[in-house]
């Protein structure tokens, strides 16, 4: 475990076990602030049970895991996009959006509104809000779950398959908008794809999993 002052996450030697499956088996990792990292691996590979640990949403049986808090002292917030997008499904996308609206984070509503649009637009949504969430597909949801994500101002965001319903022009408009957060406000990005030949495109560090080992690590663009 290096521990240098940027790492936010510090897993060493962490196995989960659901009964006698070993969904994860002795993975060592330190995640650092600001960087994107993509976890990939094939379906059961373990890639939401590792996003799960991050997010506190599960203990590992064995191994030692750190979390931001007890690394950097202070408590970074977490945005999550999981499978299970959870709405207000007989509301708008609008609405949906609106719904996050916190005071705390924008004093001015009006800059958590040009925010919502100007994302909106890039990402290609802006003329389908007025939709209904229950009429809404599913790369629909998952750009409108990108935004929400985003206008929370988060430290860090954790994505499980956050393209699954897009295309590769979509899935690289997503990666644009993550990337420019992660520029301009040092956004840590954790970004699970089944997918390694999308993620291959993009720039970051990619870690593989295959039957709940960590067997690479490396720059996306060299693998
Ligand atoms: N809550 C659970 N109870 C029992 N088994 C589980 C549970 N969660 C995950 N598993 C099992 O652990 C293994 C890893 O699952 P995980 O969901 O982490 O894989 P994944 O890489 O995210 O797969 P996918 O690409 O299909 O989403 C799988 O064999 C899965 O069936
Ligand atoms: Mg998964």
């Amino acid at each position: 475990m290096t521990n240098t002052d940027d790492t936010i996450f510090s897993l060493e030697d962490v196995s989960v076990t659901f009964g006698k499956l070993k969904a994860l088996e002795s993975v060592s990792l330190d995640i650092h602030k600001g960087e994107i990292l993509f976890i990939t691996g094939s379906s059961g590979a373990g890639k939401t049970t590792l996003l799960r640990l991050l997010a506190g949403q599960l203990k590992p049986d064995s191994g030692k895991i750190l979390l931001p808090k007890k690394l950097t002292g202070s408590k970074l917030f977490i945005s999550q996009v999981f499978q299970d997008l959870k709405f207000l499904m007989n509301k708008t996308c609008e609405e949906n959006l609106f719904h996050s609206f916190d005071r705390k984070i924008y004093p001015n509503k009006k800059n958590f509104l040009s925010e919502m649009r100007e994302l909106c637009k890039i990402l290609g949504i802006a003329d389908r809000l007025h939709l209904k969430m229950d009429k809404a597909n599913g790369g629909l949801k998952q750009k409108v779950a990108l935004v929400r994500a985003l206008l929370a101002r988060p430290d860090i965001v954790v994505l499980d398959e956050p393209t699954g319903s897009l295309d590769v022009d979509n899935a690289r408009k997503v990666y644009e908008v993550l990337s420019y957060y992660n520029m301009k406000k040092k956004l840590t990005i954790i970004w699970a794809s089944h997918n390694r030949e999308l993620v291959k495109k993009f720039t970051g560090r990619i870690i593989h999993l295959d039957s709940g080992k960590l067997v690479y690590t490396g720059h996306a663009c060299f693998i």
